[in-house]
């Protein structure tokens, strides 16, 4: 595996410590053959380790933990006077590396500054005493950057973010959010991108490159597991090894190979019996054994019980935010450390590697690269990158004889109090400080014309009613009840307009799950009325509804559906939002996104519902064991594997084009090694009758063998360009053989099983009705092995523990 670090350019500081190690320097006119220093990790950490050798142990200890926090006017703040060698603060940076400044020993390390937001760049937008201000542009939240399925949209976002990081005078990004979307109660389900671990992976090594390009540092979270929010500090996730290789480690493994990112986030969860951030398995032995990752792990905020040496001990090399873990009343972290080398159970040789893994990283980093920030990135260019990440991303889920696009001119009369309450994203520690959000009023009232009584209407009920709470000092969560209209109100609304949008929107947070209720995962009352009469009064006259869902995931939609004509799945679009529904509403975008996650037919219907969010086994009201009894049928593996029919199936999405696929072909297989591969090609052709663009994806149904299979797993999927009525473009898949194994926990090993592979090219994961491609394996290969008893289930739980066995 080759780990070269990108997006290093040459600086003052760089070039003195290249002349310091005695590499030849730029200016040696004398020889025509220059000796060109290659910055990779190599260099820097040829780099990191002569200085690691020059610091003092406290010094070295130093670097393992950030400053801490001190509780301060009713909110945690960073305790700056415990951090070492800051230049220039950026208020809002939620943890910071630990400098050195030692005259003695000449070494001068700044301190590293890590912001949030995993939908861009979360800083204090203001400063006491300045009077600019400092807002990071709200992209869409991860679902909907991955409903794209366009990786290189979304690398052109992650360059967004990354450039913002820098020019705010940040080093290091705690995202993207890489958990797989086990659960649609999951709280935090809207920062992460599918069900499945291809996207996730795909979507996140996109993001990764493109930020580390700008030459800052990515931190892809939490690794792993940390699939809901309830109990999540405490919380032992029980899982089979197998499960855990093949659907919750294998988008991060993809991101590691494909996008190097400069360091990795624990979750604040167990799994099978240990806290991740101190699991030696996990950090170790599968992360920098088996993948080759080179950068370095911190933990989640104030993650674990308090036992410090036993992360760095596990190669969790960071802990964060550092001092006393105030919440749970753990003690101070570099105190337990100290105490730790003191007694013999944190050597030196740990201690110095830990040290040299994040002084690699920190020494690339803006501020020890003489970055001077302009505190000016391009926030008018990223607003529109923005807005066509989130049209490019929404799903089009139903369009019942063609109601969307609406015509140029539509009178449109506007639904839902959401549609003043939008929602740019999530809350917790993934909002973003934007400058404004489009409210989908303001967006529709630019491209139609809108019924400014009835959203005014909304308007002043929301100022009169809405209310805000705050949400763990972290972030603010504005809410407003739905409004009742009569049916009476209605019909004079469908009488006077040509259509009908109703927007309904779900707010979702960090630190807590969704309810399968009413008001959440079902409709509330008040909405179930408001679709009933609406789709009563605007049916009556002949006219359209249509749905506009802004959530965070999936909600019911079975109560519904059928009474109305269109559904948009807006997701959380970030700052545009209005803007972009419009976009879609009108047809000045045609939809392409594709959903990244099942909606099924109920919440019952869902493989991990009956044991979600997990079981309080000892009686002390906390959840504290969850059994993924579902093992590796998670999302569509299971719908399709059990025939349990779904509302919308992952990877559907509609288009106000039609395409048809021709020319189907697999072109080579050479799968009888284990580098090997199989690649096809198909062409997609537009046969409709406006421009659009097309997700094509690759499913393979494995043949029988020893170990069961899902009936179709996702193996390659790419999108089209944007094709003209008429045209075609071919697109072509390879599906590496690392990508077709499955994991054989008895055995140690990565397999493919012989026999006769189907693959199934197809617009959604519904691949009944196409022809499948085959292809044969003649024997069985082993792709990989990995370290012996690793991620084992606890002592006394076998197989036989979870509920199902497959
Ligand atoms: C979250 C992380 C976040 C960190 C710092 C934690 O509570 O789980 O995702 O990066 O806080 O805000």
């Amino acid at each position: 595996m080759k780990h070269n670090n990108k997006g290093h350019h040459w600086s003052g500081v760089a070039v003195a410590i290249a002349l310091a190690l005695g590499v030849q320097g730029c200016n040696d006119n004398s020889s025509t053959a220059k000796t060109e220093v290659v910055k990779d990790n190599a260099y820097y950490r040829a780099l990191a380790e002569g200085m690691v050798q020059k610091m003092t142990q406290d010094e070295r200890l130093g670097l393992l933990v950030g400053p801490g926090y001190v509780f301060a006017n009713g909110a945690f703040v960073t305790n700056l006077d415990a951090l070492n060698n800051l230049k220039g603060d950026v208020p809002g940076s939620v943890g910071y590396i630990n400098g050195v400044y030692n005259a003695e020993s000449g070494l001068d390390i700044a301190a590293s500054k890590l912001a949030d937001g995993a939908a861009g760049v979360r800083i204090a937008p203001t400063r006491e005493g300045e009077s600019g201000t400092f807002h990071g542009t709200a992209f869409p939240v991860g679902t909907l950057l991955a409903s794209t399925w366009d990786a290189d949209l979304v690398k052109r976002v992650g360059a967004a973010i990354g450039n913002e990081i820098k020019e705010y005078g940040l080093d290091v990004w705690l995202a993207p959010g890489m958990n797989i979307q086990r659960d649609p109660l999951n709280g935090r389900s809207f920062e992460y991108f599918s069900e499945d671990p291809l996207v996730s992976g795909v979507m996140g090594a996109a993001e990764v490159a493109g930020a580390q390009a700008q030459g800052v540092g990515t931190t892809i979270k939490h690794f792993i597991a940390n699939n809901a929010e309830t109990s999540r500090s405490i919380v032992d996730n029980i899982i089979s090894p197998r499960a855990i290789r093949e659907i919750y480690l294998r988008g991060f493994q993809y991101a590691e190979e494909h996008a190097n990112p400069w360091a990795v986030m624990t979750a604040m969860n167990k799994v099978n019996g240990t806290y991740t951030g101190q699991w030696a398995d996990l950090n170790t032995r599968v992360l920098r054994d088996e993948w080759g990752f080179e950068g370095f792990v911190m933990s989640d905020w104030w993650s674990g019980d308090g036992h410090y040496a036993d992360m760095i001990n596990s190669g969790n090399d960071l802990i964060e935010p550092g001092g006393p873990a105030l919440p749970y009343g753990y003690g101070d972290a570099l105190t337990g450390l100290q105490e730790a080398y003191a007694a013999g159970s944190l050597s030196a040789d740990t201690i110095t590697q830990g040290a040299v893994r994040i002084l690699t990283q920190v020494l690339k980093m803006p501020s020890n690269q003489g970055y001077v920030a302009t505190n000016a990135p391009d926030l008018a260019s990223h607003a529109i990158l923005s807005r066509q990440a989130a049209s490019d991303g929404m799903v089009l889920l139903k369009n019942h004889q063609a109601s969307l696009p609406l015509a140029g001119g539509s009178k449109v009369a506007s639904f839902g109090i959401t549609q003043i309450n939008t929602l740019k994203g999530g809350a917790g520690s993934g909002d973003v400080n934007a400058a404004y959000t489009v409210n989908v009023a303001d967006g529709l009232a630019k491209q139609f014309s809108l019924d400014t009584g009835l959203a005014d209407f909304y308007r002043t009920f929301f100022e009169q009613n809405k209310t805000s709470s705050d949400f763990g000092g972290i972030s603010t969560v504005v809410s407003c009840p739905e409004p009742a209209l009569s049916q009476s109100e209605i019909a004079a609304y469908a009488a006077s307009n040509d259509v009908a949008v109703i927007t309904l929107g779900r707010i979702s947070a960090q630190g807590q799950d969704r309810q399968n209720a009413k008001g959440d995962y079902l409709l509330s009352d008040v909405e179930q009325s408001l679709i009933d009469n609406v789709s009563t009064a605007f049916h009556g006259l002949g006219k359209k509804v249509v749905v506009v869902l802004n959530t965070g995931g999936v909600m019911d939609t079975s109560a519904w559906q059928d009474k109305v004509d269109a559904i948009l799945l807006a997701y959380m679009p970030g700052q545009e939002a209005g803007h972009a529904v419009a976009d879609l509403l009108s047809g000045v975008v045609n939809p392409s996104g594709k959903l990244t996650q099942t909606f099924p037919a109920s919440y019952q219907d869902v493989p991990s519902s009956a044991g979600f969010p997990g079981t309080d086994t000892d009686g002390d009201g906390k959840v504290d064991t969850h059994y993924y009894n579902e093992g590796i049928y998670v999302g569509y593996r299971y719908y399709a594997t059990f025939g349990k029919g779904v509302n919308y199936p992952f990877g559907h999405g509609l288009s106000y084009t039609q395409f048809d696929y021709k020319n189907t072909a697999i072109q080579s297989n050479t799968l009888a090694s284990a580098g090997g591969k199989v690649t096809l090609t198909t062409t997609v052709y537009n046969s409709g009758s406006v421009s659009g663009r097309e997700v094509a994806q690759v499913y393979v149904a494995a043949p029988a063998g020893t170990l069961g299979k899902p009936a179709i797993e996702l193996k390659a999927f790419a999108k089209t360009k944007l094709l003209p009525a008429g045209a075609s473009e071919t697109l072509s898949f390879e599906i590496p053989a690392s990508w077709l194994a499955s994991f054989d926990n008895a055995n140690n090993e990565w397999i493919i099983e012989p026999g006769t592979y189907k693959l199934y090219v197809a617009p959604s994961s519904e691949v009944a009705a196409i022809a499948p491609q085959s292809f044969t394996v003649s024997s069985k290969l082993v792709v990989s092995k990995t370290t012996p008893g690793a991620l084992a289930l606890p002592a006394g739980v076998t197989e036989a523990s979870f509920e199902t066995q497959y």
